[in-house]
């Protein structure tokens, strides 16, 4: 029998490539619930799912900031059925915090931090039931890291990955698994969208200064690394797919993107936080060379001989 799956925000983007890819697999092994908060948004999945319409995947209204919505999407499931949960809905957000309102960043929470939560509250109860499970979490590398100009977005997704952490311990015993997906940039609607809301902002209520490094520097650098380090939606829908082909060992973490591991891979290797912050300062105000893959690689280097300086440390 196969293993249905529930997957949110397939609009566009990721969600819609993890959906159609699972209800296109050649074993036909997915059940594929595809839901978005706006109907009419249906057409560029439609496009992509192609024949496999109400075959394996079925498309369904769901609204993560609204509780309602996703109770009526669950029952309308044959035994309120999902095994596996792709909470992927998501938004973001970037730009000096002065220039942000406060009711803007709630809504981010809401629906990167509140929408998860309302999801699994909804669906965990009947995983436990039957004893089996698995909730794939669209993280970030940023729910790792933090990036200037994207603070209330890191939070949320930090938010994400301490929520997830804590459950899983709980979700095991009962066999379910939980997966934190980490994707680097991603070139979809998501990046667009942030720009176009940078490009447009008022950056009149902050200083000139902090005006001038997001315009010139953070803005440019962020665009370079999109281009340079950035996957495709289809990409992270792979990795995805090959870790719902194994749901006996999915691993907590998932990192898709191997060229953005140096960067990650700093932080714990120095629990005084100093070398990410030192690294990422660098990068960013004296245009270091980190962007060049070979200085990546070099930096990982030393990541390594200093983490395994700091093990032998801590084994003294
Ligand atoms: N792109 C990246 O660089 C990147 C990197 C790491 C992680 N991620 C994460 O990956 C996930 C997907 O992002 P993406 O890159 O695929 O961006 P995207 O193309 O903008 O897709 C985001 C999806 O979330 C939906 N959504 C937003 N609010 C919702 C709500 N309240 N209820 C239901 N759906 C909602 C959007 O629907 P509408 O069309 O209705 O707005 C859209 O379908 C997000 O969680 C994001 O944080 C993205």
């Amino acid at each position: 029998s196969s293993f249905h799956v529930l997957v949110t925000g397939c609009s566009s983007g990721i969600g819609l490539a993890v959906a159609s890819r699972l209800a296109k697999d050649e074993l036909r092994r997915f059940k594929v619930v595809a839901t978005m908060r706006d109907l009419e948004k249906r057409g560029p999945l439609e496009k992509v799912a192609g024949d496999s319409i109400n075959k394996t995947l079925e498309i369904k209204q769901l609204d993560a900031c609204c509780e309602a919505s996703i109770r009526e999407c669950v029952n309308s499931l044959p035994d309120r059925r999902v095994d596996v949960l792709v909470n992927n809905a998501g938004v973001g957000m970037i730009g000096p915090l002065e220039c942000q309102n406060m009711s803007d960043m709630k809504e981010l929470f809401d629906t990167n931090f509140f929408g998860l939560v309302r999801l699994v509250k909804e669906v965990l109860p009947d995983m436990k039931r039957r004893q089996s499970g698995h909730v794939v979490v669209m993280s970030s590398v940023m729910g790792i890291q933090g990036l200037l100009f994207n603070d209330v977005y890191s939070a949320s997704k930090f938010a994400v990955e301490g929520f997830c952490e804590s459950l899983a311990v709980q979700a095991m015993k009962f066999n379910i698994k939980t997966t934190l997906v980490e994707p680097g940039p991603v070139v979809s609607e998501f990046e667009r969208k942030v720009y176009e809301d940078a490009t447009k902002m008022d950056l009149s209520g902050t200083d000139e200064e902090t005006a001038r490094i997001f315009r010139e520097i953070y803005l440019p650098y962020s665009k370079k690394v999109f281009a340079s380090l950035g996957q495709t939606s289809e990409e992270v829908a792979e990795v995805n797919n090959s870790s719902s082909d194994h749901p006996r060992t999915p691993p907590l973490r998932h990192q898709t993107n191997r060229l953005y591991m140096p960067m990650t891979t700093l932080k714990h290797a120095d629990p005084t936080g100093r070398l990410p912050l030192d690294t990422f300062y660098k990068m960013i105000f004296k245009h270091d060379g980190v962007m060049n893959y070979i200085g990546l690689y070099r930096r990982q280097d030393v990541t390594c001989r200093l983490q395994r300086r700091l093990q032998i440390y801590d084994n003294s």
